[in-house]
């Protein structure tokens, strides 16, 4: 094979040498300046495909949701960035942002309020689906589960073509499906919501109330929720994010797609790590404190360990989100008089891994997860509701995705392609002779 070369010609081409022929392939510039090679025509043209094993480099769409800027720790949700969001914004409207590509005006955002607020009761027969469930089971499937089956509840024609009805539908349902799983794990009974209560506080009601006595859920403890759910509402072609588009691909409908994002949610290279840092720091605690030996731990490279909250695919600073639930954080445990070991813990852990030659070098910051999973604790929200509750916050940036694929002229089912590695054409050897 003819040795390839690819080389920056200038600002709006890249060449190719290959095979002894010559070939050019546009440069395309996003609105921040972020530049891509278009190679929509490489294969046709060359025979080659481009092999990139997790993505690192390959944009898998053109998208106006979210911007991120990795090296600088920039997050912007349609512009805005997520500083002022956090401050300044509620989820619902962040979520209407996300999904419509401007903020609400005053009575869109009423009317999409008072549509959320009476879409959120779960069909009566759905109460069967929880109590299916094993006990011991993990949140996550069930909500999984949960949301797939919202298209057996749901699966008219109309509301097929008009996903208005099915986003108002699953941002509404989601709280209740999710308390819905976690009542069933712990034996109380399930806790209708309640139109009379904003989003946060219905869900906080629906988690630790009973119908013994009324449950006030306490206004700071409800914003700080508000405001996990801002932080975590988008973040470009994540693992998950890129589940849902990739699925939605298929021409499958909100539900199903959405159901697939909670499943790539789950794992703890993603948004389980917040359950692992709370698991590493429990652990820490238990074994006398020590965030150094645990810190020597994740640097040795044949301990399985890793410091769980920190690093990240795209920042290699400080992730805005953190920065933003650090403060949080220290709010959130004054007010609800939690004890601070496990912060203390984490902030030790953090001091020392910021001056650590290891994380120095590899860029490695805090991620959202090593605050949000402190804060969560101290809400009172069991370790294993912990992705539950970023999958809430996801859902918005998740619809918006989905609604921004489906609507892409240049839409294409996603098939990737792969570099054959295995045998070569064989001849079948009948049983008797193996
Ligand atoms: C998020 C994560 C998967 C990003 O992975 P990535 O960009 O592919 O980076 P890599 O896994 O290639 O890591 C690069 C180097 O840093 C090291 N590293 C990365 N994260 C580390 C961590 N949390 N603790 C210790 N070492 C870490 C790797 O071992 C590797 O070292 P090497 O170059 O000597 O081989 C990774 O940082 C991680 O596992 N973090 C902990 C889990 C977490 O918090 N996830 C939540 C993300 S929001």
């Amino acid at each position: 094979m003819n040795t390839e070369t690819m080389t920056q010609g200038n600002t709006d081409k890249i060449e190719l040498n290959y095979g002894g022929r010559e070939f050019s392939f546009p440069v395309v510039v996003g609105s921040e300046g972020e530049a891509g090679v278009d190679i929509a025509k490489l294969r046709s043209s060359t025979g080659l495909i481009t092999l990139d094993p997790g993505y690192a480099n390959s944009g898998s769409c053109r998208s106006a949701i979210t911007f991120i800027d990795g090296d600088k720790g920039i997050l912007r949700y349609r512009g805005y960035p997520i500083e002022e969001l956090a401050m300044k914004s509620s989820f619902l409207e962040v979520a209407w942002l996300l999904m419509y590509g401007e903020l609400p005006t005053k009575d869109q955002l009423a009317t999409f309020t008072h549509e959320i607020t009476r879409h959120t009761l779960l069909h009566e027969d759905f109460r069967r689906f929880f109590e299916a469930m094993p006990k011991a089971a993990h949140p996550m499937p069930v909500c999984a589960s949960a949301v797939a089956a919202l298209t057996t509840f749901y699966q008219d024609a109309a509301e097929a073509k008009d996903s208005r009805t099915s986003i108002v539908r699953l941002i509404a349902k989601m709280p209740t499906i999710a308390s819905y799983a976690y009542k069933h794990s712990i034996g109380q009974p399930f806790m209708y919501p309640r139109n009379d209560r904003a989003y946060e506080a219905n869900f906080l009601r629906m988690m630790f109330g009973t119908p013994c006595e009324e449950y006030e859920p306490d206004p700071v403890i409800a914003k700080a929720l508000d405001l996990l759910l801002i932080l975590h509402a988008d973040h470009e072609q994540n693992c998950s994010t890129s589940t849902v588009r990739l699925v939605g691909s298929s021409k499958a409908n909100l539900y199903a797609s959405i159901s697939a994002g909670i499943s790539a949610l789950w794992g703890h290279l993603h948004g389980g790590a917040n359950q692992q840092v709370i698991e590493m720091l429990e652990q820490i605690e238990t074994e006398g404190g020590s965030a150094d030996h645990f810190i020597a731990r994740a640097k040795d490279k044949n301990d399985t360990a890793r410091l769980m909250g920190f690093g990240h695919r795209v920042y290699k600073s400080y992730d805005p989100r953190a920065s933003i639930l650090k403060k949080t954080c220290s709010d959130v445990l004054a007010r609800t008089g939690v004890s601070s070991k496990l912060l203390e813990i984490g902030m030790r852990l953090e001091e020392i891994a910021l001056h650590d030659e290891y994380f120095v070098q590899r860029r490695l910051y805090p991620n959202v997860d090593f605050y949000s999973g402190i804060i969560y604790k101290a809400l009172g929200i069991p370790v294993n509701m912990f992705t539950v509750m970023f999958a809430m916050g996801r859902l918005p940036g998740w619809i918006a995705h989905w609604l921004e694929l489906n609507a892409d002229p240049d839409f294409k089912i996603g098939r990737p392609r792969q570099i054959y590695t295995g045998s070569p054409k064989r001849a079948y050897v009948p049983i008797a002779s193996r």
